[in-house]
């Protein structure tokens, strides 16, 4: 029994990129870091960002800048999005990146020697700066290396189970270590929440085992809101054989080089159902007449890099209606270039290396020659923690937050490399405002009855005996999700899922881990489960709530968009009683320019 005490100004919380993107501003401006991390550091969903990261530097279009790319992102986020947040992403993300280049980040080129910038779905110019399909790995390598040299104290596979407070505001989090089951307090005077997403509440998902929504519902438990949470991307091509790796991701980057979508008739099925935004009505034919937006016909982009949330549905239209690939996906083809490119068994490998070793030695597919099977996963939630856009704290003085577990960025959709400039963005500004914060309030003080009743808490599982065992619960959640909460959602299934995840938490009151505390993997599930039960809560009540189809929240008994739920977020919080409620409030950060803005750029 008992705990370890350390004492730190900014504790961040996670080292994705956007943990190490505040931990390193935080320590720049002077405080004393402690970066707390579930799993060993560099493994991270960051490097599931693989195709690149967005930022409008016109290197191979020069019609590029700010103003398109903000306008691309709200209305990937079909305008639900903080448009203050998305108008900070799109200024400031050039400047991340060249900074991210100059602490040691190898991208490629442009022949005349500049970052080249490759296409994605939604994007009007060709924007993703990118290291081949790796770019996610080398943004936490060069982060990592840029922190270790910072001097900043780091706590590898110690997960936080509850933040601690000082009165309204936060002052530390209680956290055991996974290889000896050692209880931390940390003390802090300002947090950095950058815990990721929430997929493994799903079956299908790019999520790993870390991702089970514990920075949304840790902020939740001290008192913050959660905005948008219906919104859950599933990424279009994730892997579906062999099973084993079913989910894996298939980078954007292979559509972003031209890979093209095709159903066992080898048809080209994007082609059948192009939303009316993006169709040129003066065309003769739908290959003529797709293009990105209105009247610029210089634009054109095939139309598998139409949003994700489009693409995923098309994919899973083909499958229902017995046009499938043999594995339940569809056919994505990549080697077809040869037709255009000389040698394109060369510039696959060397375009895609990730993609081409990944398909060789998981599924014995060689993809410069043959098709790639492909269908939606579990990839990524737009909804998250509500922050002010300047700061990024949250309602809870003191409590910060920045990447997935942040919300409000992406609306309704995130744009694919979004997420990897919002991770600099905002890893930065809330980096350097958690510093602020911490410089201008003095020592927290945590009642050490607070203490003891998170450690009783976290010991609870293994002192019973005889209850179930945490993993059965965990994959019945996932199957639920999975199931009633999915890509194609209707109201009489998200109630369903709602009694059955009610259930659920009732039996993993009762759960047992039996062993001891060293390494005990039983044990974190249970304690993971506490995050996972309410997140997959919070989703199916915020999906519940928006009687209307929008972005990546699909209803098949609201097929049409509700013009007054365009103008809301759906807002989640916590009562003392431990339930959850939602309410919706007007659409954030919005301003008379920018609205214009995006009007003129159509
Ligand atoms: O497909 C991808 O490379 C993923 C990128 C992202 O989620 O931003």
């Amino acid at each position: 029994m008992g705990w370890q005490t350390r004492e730190c100004d900014v504790l961040v919380i996670g080292a994705g990129g956007a943990g190490l993107r505040a931990a390193v501003e935080a320590s720049a401006a002077g405080a004393r870091v402690t970066v707390l991390s579930k799993s060993l550091l560099g493994k991270a969903h960051t490097v599931m960002a693989e195709g690149g990261m967005a930022a409008s530097m016109g290197h191979v279009d020069d019609r590029d800048n700010w103003k398109v790319h903000v306008t691309d992102t709200l209305r990937g986020g079909q305008y639900l999005n903080n448009w203050r947040m998305a108008e900070l992403h799109a200024q400031q993300a050039p400047d991340r990146v060249r900074e991210l280049e100059a602490w040691g980040a190898l991208f490629d080129r442009t022949p005349d020697g500049r970052i080249l910038q490759r296409n994605f779905g939604g994007h009007r110019y060709p924007r993703l700066a990118h290291v081949g399909d790796r770019t996610g790995l080398e943004m936490i390598r060069t982060l990592q290396d840029h922190g270790i040299h910072q001097g900043i104290d780091f706590l590898m596979e110690t997960t936080v189970v509850r933040l601690l407070k000082d009165g309204d505001r936060v002052a530390g989090a209680f956290a055991y270590d996974r290889e000896r089951g050692r209880f931390h307090v940390v003390k802090a005077k300002a947090i950095v929440m950058a815990t990721g997403g929430i997929g493994r509440a799903f079956k299908v998902t790019s999520n790993s085992w870390e991702y089970t929504g514990d920075g949304h519902t840790l902020a939740l438990m001290a008192g913050a809101e959660l905005v948008d949470m219906e919104f859950v991307q599933f990424h279009p091509t994730g892997m579906v054989w062999p099973p084993s790796v079913k989910g894996i991701l298939v980078t954007e980057g292979v559509r972003g080089e031209g890979g093209i979508l095709k159903n066992s008739e080898g048809r080209r099925f994007m082609f059948d159902d192009i939303p009316p935004l993006y169709v040129d009505q003066t065309a003769d034919t739908p290959e003529e007449g797709w293009r990105y937006v209105t009247g610029d016909k210089e634009a054109r982009r095939p139309p598998e890099l139409l949003t994700r949330d489009h693409v995923a549905r098309k994919i899973v239209k083909e499958v229902k209606e017995g046009r499938g690939s043999p594995h339940g996906g569809a056919f994505l083809d990549i080697a077809w270039i040869k037709e255009n490119i000389k040698d394109s068994e060369t510039h696959i490998k060397k375009k895609l290396p990730s993609m081409y070793h990944q398909f060789k030695e998981l599924a014995g597919v060689d993809i410069t020659k043959e098709p790639m099977e492909v269908g939606p996963t579990t990839h990524y939630v737009m909804g998250g923690i509500k922050v002010d856009a300047d700061t990024q704290m949250s309602k809870v003085p003191g409590l910060f937050a920045c990447g997935e577990c942040c919300g409000g960025l992406h609306g309704a959709n995130r744009l694919g490399g979004n997420s990897l400039s919002d991770l600099l963005v905002f890893g930065k500004i809330a980096g350097e405002a958690a510093a602020t914060y911490a410089g201008q309030h003095g020592e927290v003080t945590i009642d050490e009855g607070q203490i003891g009743e998170v450690e009783t808490m976290t010991l609870a599982p293994m002192e019973r005996s005889g209850g179930e065992n945490p993993y059965a619960i965990q994959h019945e959640l996932q199957d639920v999700m999975q199931d009633l909460v999915g890509i194609a959602r209707v109201e009489s299934e998200m109630a369903e899922a709602l009694e059955k995840i009610a259930k659920l938490r009732h039996r993993a009151d009762c759960v047992s881990a039996p062993g001891n505390r060293e390494y005990n993997p039983g044990w974190h599930t249970a304690l993971d489960l506490d995050h996972l039960l309410m997140i997959s809560e919070s989703v199916a009540r915020s999906a519940l709530g928006r009687r209307e189809s929008r972005g990546a929240h699909s209803r098949i008994d609201h097929m049409d968009k509700d013009e007054q739920l365009g103008t809301v977020n759906t807002i989640t919080r916590l009562s003392g009683d431990g339930s959850l409620s939602t309410e919706h409030v007007p659409v954030m950060g919005k301003t008379a320019e920018l609205e214009s803005l995006v009007k003129e750029m159509g």
